[in-house]
């Protein structure tokens, strides 16, 4: 999927832009799928932007090349090496087009970390650098992050992006990812949801909405125990969604309301999604979707939502769709009993032709 660099393809001028010009240029439009449900009796429709039918299989594969863009200039440097610290999907993009511009790359990484992404990265050339903070503490981020601190100040040439202060984040969602949902999703959507970790999605879709469709509601979704909104850190078990630190991009204008959701029920959420409409999605969508379900509870006005989904199941066998991960977690692996756990009076969930509907995208979730 990634445009490969040759001496014949790239400008030789500035192979790195030219590399990203060339990569959003074939990024393809990530599909959308459309979902009912019915809550308090009343007849729902959610739309879901899977954005792990990617290149790189996940939202961050957007921000990985906005990040690289923005650091063009000190990786033309020979011995140049891209470090970032990452819960996994950044780390995945960033390690593909490192490979692909023949840079080192190391993820730093902790343990929650799901062995499918650890691989693909290593795979891809890309070294991972453990943090050994246990795998029950609150503060990985803390301590990835001063490990990346450690390294940018002991290896030469070390480029450190910095997802969670670059502004290059956010704009790119804010130019690129919102436009693209607001042309594939119909006018009659009320409110947008979309889940936290370093904000960038939110605040650039955001930054987008607000300006170009002022009625739809932006919520903002997190899970309990993060403190990306303020107040205690607490041990999590999902990867993608929350952090240690509060977001450097979000400001309260940004969004009309902020949900914290169990890690259980988005949990519970993915479950339920895929058992009903084949739909496999990974944890910080579950919560997204936890999330909706909950407002969708407590607003009867409120008929169609959109949900920024920003990856699939696939990099999940192992922790969410996984019965022994399940059981650390404290839930059961019996999927009726999962399903009483979806909560917010959700009968569960149906694809848009009543049938259960294929993960991949079908022909008709694409626009034209
Ligand atoms: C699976 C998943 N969900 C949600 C997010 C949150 O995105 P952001 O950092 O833009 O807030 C990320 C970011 O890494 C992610 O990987």
């Amino acid at each position: 999927m990634t445009p490969p660099v040759t001496a014949a393809t790239t400008d030789a001028t500035d192979p790195v832009l030219d590399y990203v010009r060339r990569a959003i240029a074939d990024y393809p439009v990530v599909p959308v799928r459309t979902v009912y449900t019915e809550i308090a009796g009343i007849p729902r429709t959610i739309t879901l932007k899977l954005e792990g039918h990617s290149p790189w299989r996940s939202v961050k594969g957007r921000t990985a090349l906005s990040l690289i863009r923005s650091v063009a200039d000190r990786l033309t440097v020979p011995g140049a090496t891209v470090i970032e610290s990452t819960s996994g999907n950044l780390g995945l993009a960033l390690s593909a087009i490192c490979r692909d511009l023949g840079l080192r790359f190391i993820a730093v990484v902790d343990q929650r970390q799901s062995p499918v992404i650890q691989k693909t990265i290593e795979d891809n050339g890309g070294e991972l650098d453990w943090i050994k903070t246990p795998d029950d503490a609150a503060t990985h981020l803390q301590d990835r992050l001063a490990r990346v601190r450690e390294l940018v100040r002991v290896l030469p040439h070390a480029v450190w992006p910095n997802q969670y202060e670059n502004d290059a984040n956010w704009r790119i969602h804010e130019t690129w990812t919102a436009p693209e949902l607001d042309a594939q999703a119909s006018a009659s959507a009320q409110v947008l949801f979309a889940g936290v970790s370093t904000g960038g999605t939110l605040a650039g879709l955001s930054r987008y909405f607000r300006r170009a469709r002022p009625g739809l509601r932006i919520i903002g979704v997190d899970v309990r125990g993060s403190t990306v909104f303020g107040g205690v850190p607490r041990p999590r078990a999902l990867t993608g969604i929350g952090a240690s630190r509060r977001s450097a991009f979000l400001k309260p204008a940004d969004y009309d309301t902020v949900l914290l959701v169990e890690e259980r029920r988005a949990v519970a959420c993915c479950h339920t999604l895929r058992e009903d409409t084949g739909i496999a999605v990974g944890g910080s969508s579950g919560a997204v979707l936890a999330g909706a379900l909950d407002y969708l509870y407590r607003h009867p006005e409120v008929r169609h939502v959109l949900c920024l989904c920003p990856d699939l199941g696939d990099n999940y066998a192992p922790t969410v769709y996984h019965p022994a991960w399940l059981d650390r977690i404290g839930l059961p692996a019996d999927p009726g009993r999962l399903r009483h756990r979806t909560g917010a009076a959700c009968p569960g969930f149906r694809a848009h032709d009543g049938q259960s509907a294929p993960t991949a995208p079908s022909e008709e979730d694409v626009p034209r």
